[in-house]
């Protein structure tokens, strides 16, 4: 079997907290055999990471790994991708075409965002999970094929279940070996760790050394809530390493690279707020506990003023007295340079890619759109 630290490595699984070796050994586990996986965890937590590694562990790992976002696709159209269709099943079926079942044959399929299938086509999943049978859309002749099932979900199926959103049959089937990736926020001991790999990661692509970072900017970025997860902190060092040169870190050179929603506040003084009892101190909670209670009322506040504002700027409601402020103005044309530079330069890391680009910013595909055609920066792809 291969050691827990070098699967770590190989496949950039980066955490020494309990956790996530809890993840590991899991992982180490279940990989070798064909057990149907269901992993959870929230956006950015690692679920495509390990959904790769395990197959990668696996005895079929020579054959095909097949990637398939279930929320991204109406159910008629999931189910012809999934099962494949005959030549005129549907209109435009101009010919028989294979599905993702068949092409992953001796493989693993990746069931990703498992939580948005329809119940129509859980009902067909179910059944390649209980017996390997499936049929193409516009056919009754049954197929066979060997494939093994790695779910993902950032829903509480349970919940959906309850709700009788989410087959319980299938929920159990799946549920048999659960892989729970834990939030940033509840790995805190891990950021350092996390802060060190990309800044070198991300030196070594541009060929420069990074030079570490302080004690007091893991810190702060221990004290953030990273709705975003490892993927928001990963983008984050990103930016900073390439346009920093490689600088050590300091707290102060972080103000600027914070979430957008954070950069015009002070970084905030978390004691003396509580000292104020802006937040209700009911029984004894933990500082740390006060300090994200604040933030993420903190983060609400100012993503509502910033929504607001961009409204604003884009004359959505008339020329609003208040974006006419002078030293809001300059602000608004960092943020908008920052941002273009941000993109123009998450767009060529990835060839091009709109989808990988929007996955490395953090930000859907629609909203890259838009952005990129805010500043003109489509004659590229
Ligand atoms: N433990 C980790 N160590 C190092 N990098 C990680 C770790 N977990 C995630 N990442 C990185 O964070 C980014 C997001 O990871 P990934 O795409 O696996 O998240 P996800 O859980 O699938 O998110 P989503 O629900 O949005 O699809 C990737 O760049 C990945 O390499
Ligand atoms: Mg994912």
């Amino acid at each position: 079997m291969m050691d827990a630290q070098l699967v770590q490595l190989r496949y950039g699984l980066i955490g020494r907290s309990q956790a996530m070796i809890s993840a590991v050994e899991r992982i180490l586990q279940v990989a070798p055999t064909n057990l149907s996986i269901l992993i959870t965890g929230e956006s950015g937590t690692g679920k495509d990471v390990v959904a790769r590694a395990i197959h990668g562990l696996s005895k079929r790992s020579g054959n095909r790994l097949v990637s398939v976002n279930c929320g991204a696709l109406p159910e008629t159209l999931l189910e012809s991708e999934l099962f494949g269709y005959e030549k005129g099943a549907f209109t435009g079926a101009v010919e028989r075409r294979k599905g993702f079942f068949e092409t992953a044959h001796e493989g693993t399929i990746f069931l990703d965002e498992i939580g948005e299938m329809t119940p129509q086509t859980q009902v067909k999943l179910l059944r390649v999970l209980e017996n390997g049978e499936f049929s193409r859309v516009g056919s009754s002749d049954i197929q066979h094929v060997d494939v093994r099932v790695i779910a993902a979900t950032n829903r509480n199926l349970e919940l959906a279940v309850r709700e009788r959103d989410f087959r319980e049959d299938l929920y159990f089937r799946l549920n048999a070996v659960q892989i729970r990736l834990p939030a940033l926020r509840e790995r805190k001991e891990d950021i350092a760790l996390l802060v060190n790999y990309f800044g070198a990661s991300t030196a070594k692509d541009l060929n420069i050394s990074f030079e570490g970072v302080s004690d007091e900017a893991i810190e702060v970025l221990s004290s953030l809530p990273w709705p975003g997860n490892v993927r928001e902190l990963r983008n984050m060092i990103v930016t900073i390493v390439t346009l920093e040169s490689g600088k050590y870190i300091t707290a102060e050179m972080l103000r600027p690279h914070l979430p957008r929603i954070l950069k015009q506040a002070e970084m905030p003084s978390v004691p003396q707020l509580a000292d104020n009892k802006l937040v209700p101190s009911g029984g004894k909670p933990s500082d740390q506990a006060e300090r994200e209670l604040i933030y993420k009322t903190l983060l609400t506040v100012l993503e509502e003023v910033r929504e607001l504002r961009e409204d604003l700027a884009q004359g959505d409601f008339g020329n609003g007295g208040k974006a006419e402020d002078d030293e809001l103005k300059v602000q608004q044309l960092n943020l908008e340079q920052n941002e273009r530079q941000l993109i123009e330069l998450a767009l060529e890391r990835c060839q091009h890619s709109r989808r990988k680009a929007a996955q490395l910013l953090g930000i859907s595909e629609r909203t890259l759109y838009r952005k990129i055609q805010r500043y003109n920066l489509d004659d590229q792809s």
